[in-house]
């Protein structure tokens, strides 16, 4: 399975301090089976892809999108325009699109259809709140998150044919807070998620299916985090922004 390691930039970094990123950041050549990605801000895309040098393997995305195509949407961004601006992936469904700006499993699904419409690769995030989790309703939210997309007919088709599409596990409670799950904790989640990968794409197309954790990960916890079963991958974020603190986070899946 190939392994992702990929940085989610939030709200920061704009275009000179994208720059100074790339101009900074060695990769670690952690291997062919490793894919170095990077979600900066819409505003940076075009700094970054023409600061980044091809010797540090880097791939692009956006960190949302909007559902149509093109039309009267002040301040929005389409899966086409991301296509157009050189981004290869998209993250759907980010906690913080979730919890801060109330975006919907339906939502998701229609971004997802609207990635795939331009070609772009979706990075689906699913996880729990503290007090989802300690309800003991983990499974049931993330497999909700999940199913929104998996049990749409034409999405659904689509990933089963085998159309590139990635699952980020994010509990809520771990992103932005110092609080990482234990490799267990992820290990369990993820197990559920590739169980009902399993059951709607049968069990050869779902271990094609990257599935990264994400929730405070660090140069630190990234090795430990990255050798629990079925966790293919991780998503940074504020240890992203520093590139030696990435290039050390991507040398662990080495
Ligand atoms: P964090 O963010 O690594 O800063 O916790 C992760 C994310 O939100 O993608």
């Amino acid at each position: 399975m190939t392994r992702v390691i990929a940085g989610n930039w939030k709200m920061h970094h704009g275009p000179s301090a994208a720059r100074d990123f790339l101009s900074r950041f060695r990769s670690p050549d952690p291997g062919p089976d490793v894919r170095l990605v990077l979600f900066p801000s819409a505003v940076s895309l075009s700094a970054c892809l023409e600061s980044a040098s091809g010797a540090q393997g880097l791939e692009f995305g956006v960190q949302n999108l909007h559902p149509e195509a093109s039309g009267a949407f002040t301040g929005e961004l389409s899966a086409e325009m991301a296509a157009d601006a050189g981004a290869t992936l998209a993250l759907v469904g980010h906690s913080e699109r979730r919890h801060v700006f109330g975006e919907s499993d339906d939502e998701t699904r229609l971004k997802v259809a609207a990635a795939y419409r331009a070609g772009l690769t979706p990075v689906l995030c699913v996880g729990e709140t503290l007090p989802e989790r300690r309800e003991g309703r983990l499974q049931e939210v993330i497999l909700r998150q999940l199913d929104a997309v998996l049990g749409d007919e034409a999405t659904g088709a689509r990933i089963a044919e085998g159309t590139p599409f990635m699952v980020a596990y994010e509990p809520v409670w771990a992103i932005g807070t110092g609080e990482t799950a234990t490799p267990e904790d992820a290990a369990e989640a993820h197990r559920m998620l590739r169980a009902r990968l399993e059951g709607g794409l049968g069990r050869e197309r779902a271990g094609g299916v990257p599935i990264l954790y994400g929730g405070s990960v660090k140069p630190d916890n990234a090795g430990g985090l990255l050798a629990a079963p079925d966790v293919d991958g991780v998503l940074v974020g504020g240890a992203s922004l520093d590139p030696d603190s990435f290039a050390a986070i991507a040398a662990a899946a080495g």
